[in-house]
């Protein structure tokens, strides 16, 4: 059974000639990184691709340092910790599936990575997903541990609503309803799914551009060639 068709929202990012809103991407990793990344692992992203994309980089080389990573062997071939670096991945959230699922249940958090890529309905389905929680309709009964979510396939989600109106502080003022926490969580998803959308998008006015011009030069010199003729 499928889940209800999540309803198509105003992305920014959708207009065939705009990049993604980066004051979105950057709270959105606030949200992912307060809020999901307790449970979920974004396990192909590294510190370094949010430079230039949400934060400075001595912002991120600051962030990364706060986590510890195993390194080595060193010269006398033991393993050492060091704070991270701007070349290290994000810290996982598990250290394996084992453990992911024996902490959720025996449910799997599914790596957020490609997650908008792999799900039918794109960054509209996250968004409704987040925000999709309700009491079950009359006559549904969901067994424990589980949540009734009318756009997740099947209906009942192992995960628990997460978004809550305030639950994340905003350093920059925007509202911190439970609607503007799923979008900007979700347009950081999309930019983790996309990161090549605002470069395909440049490139694409820039090849619009330069094959007009190319096409009116054709025009001009089809006439100039031609004119004798006539
Ligand atoms: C599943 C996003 C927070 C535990 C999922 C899925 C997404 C998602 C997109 C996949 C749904 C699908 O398969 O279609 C998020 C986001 C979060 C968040 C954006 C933060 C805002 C959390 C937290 C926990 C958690 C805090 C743990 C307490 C899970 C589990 C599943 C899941 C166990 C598997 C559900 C199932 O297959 O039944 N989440 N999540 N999530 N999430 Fe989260």
């Amino acid at each position: 059974e499928n889940g209800m068709h999540a309803p198509h929202q105003d992305w920014d990012h959708r207009a065939w000639n705009k990049t993604f809103d980066h004051q979105s991407i950057r709270r959105g990793y606030q949200v992912y990184r307060e809020v999901c990344a307790a449970c979920h692992s974004m396990s192909l992203i590294s510190w370094r691709n949010l430079v230039g994309v949400s934060h400075t980089e001595a912002e991120v080389k600051e962030m990364a340092a706060e986590y510890e990573y195993e390194d080595g062997p060193n010269d006398q071939g033991e393993m050492f910790k060091r704070p991270g670096k701007l070349s290290d991945r994000f810290p996982v959230a598990y250290p394996n599936e084992e453990a992911a699922r024996a902490a959720n249940g025996g449910a799997y958090p599914p790596d957020l990575s490609c997650i908008v890529k792999a799900r039918h309905g794109e960054e509209d389905y996250i968004f409704a997903l987040l925000l999709g929680y309700t009491e079950p309709p009359p006559g549904i009964s969901i067994r424990d541990g589980l949540h009734f979510n009318r756009y997740f396939p099947g209906g009942a989600i192992s995960m628990a609503r997460a978004l809550y109106d305030e639950v994340v502080d905003y350093e920059d003022g925007t509202p911190n309803n439970a609607s503007q926490l799923a979008k900007d969580v979700t347009t950081f998803l999309t930019w983790a799914s996309y990161p090549e959308h605002d470069e395909r998008k440049k490139m694409g006015m820039k090849s619009i551009a330069i094959m007009g011009i190319l096409f009116g030069l054709s025009i001009w010199y089809k006439r100039f060639k031609w004119s004798p003729i006539k």
